[in-house]
């Protein structure tokens, strides 16, 4: 396969706020696959020659289902093309991502992610209040409105949420501690995301029941350590560290 997908985060909707690599892809694509969320002058950044298929719902009119978004983009990347599949915010909140990553190694194409800017990070500069207000919040919960019917999902338990701790080396062990008395399993995977985007971007992963163990393979980098379904058989490197086996 010579050609390759990007997912890319096309930002809440400002194109001031596209990442320069979100720039880089669009400019670089030979072919965008869009969201209707995407606005035009996100999409003003392509390329004259490079053609644009709208793969989302828009006034009324049938969306391509989520199997034929993912069969185009790898038909696409199969004849050579650079595909990149640009979806509003981030992609990796509620767009999708995981399927149309999976469609793409199931089918031999590269897959790469560009993260963009959620539009909770928009939402909040545009009220112009931190999210974790000292003394006001120290949990910010992300939640979606409507399940695949429409309805109000049920609320979501230990086995359907995804945990984000930021600043989580110190105290990993007595975090742990927590989750496994209001009921967290033990075994749940957790994953350390140390200097995330930066040359010495590493993932430490193992149990929730080793955190402490695994914050301390950190070293001193920032990390970022990840709870749930979504820390379970990362791709990981050779300087990841697997708790309870290579010590
Ligand atoms: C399918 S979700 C995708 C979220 C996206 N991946 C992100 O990170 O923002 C679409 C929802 O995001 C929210 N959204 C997207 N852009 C927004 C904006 N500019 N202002 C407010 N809400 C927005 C709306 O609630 C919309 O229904």
């Amino acid at each position: 396969v010579s050609g390759s997908v990007v997912l890319v985060g096309a930002g809440p909707g400002d194109p001031d706020l596209l990442t320069l690599a979100a720039v880089r892809a669009l400019q670089d694509a030979d072919v965008i696959l869009h969201d209707d969320l995407v606005s035009d002058a996100v999409l003003a950044f392509a390329r004259n020659e490079a053609r644009k298929f709208l793969v989302g719902k828009r006034g009324g009119r049938p969306s391509a289902s989520q199997r034929e978004i993912e069969a185009l983009m790898v038909g696409l990347a199969r004849q050579g093309k650079k595909v990149a599949r640009l979806k509003g915010g981030d992609p990796m909140l509620f767009g999708r991502a995981d399927e149309e990553i999976a469609a793409c190694r199931a089918a031999g194409v590269p897959v790469t992610v560009i993260p963009g800017i959620t539009a909770m990070s928009a939402a909040a500069a545009a009220i112009g209040r931190s999210l974790t207000g000292r003394g006001t919040a120290r949990k910010v919960e992300i939640v979606t409105g409507h399940d695949r019917t429409g309805a109000l999902p049920d609320e979501a338990g230990p086995e359907l949420t995804t945990r984000v701790v930021y600043m989580p080396k110190g105290s990993a062990g007595e975090h742990a501690a927590l989750l496994l008395s209001e009921g967290w399993a033990p075994e749940t995977p957790v994953a350390f995301v140390v200097a995330a985007s930066r040359p010495e971007q590493r993932v430490v992963a193992g149990a929730l029941v080793d955190a402490a163990i695994l914050a301390q393979a950190c070293g001193d980098e920032p990390a970022l350590l990840l709870v749930g379904a979504l820390a379970k058989e990362l791709s990981l490197d050779a300087t990841t560290v697997r708790s309870g086996t290579d010590g």
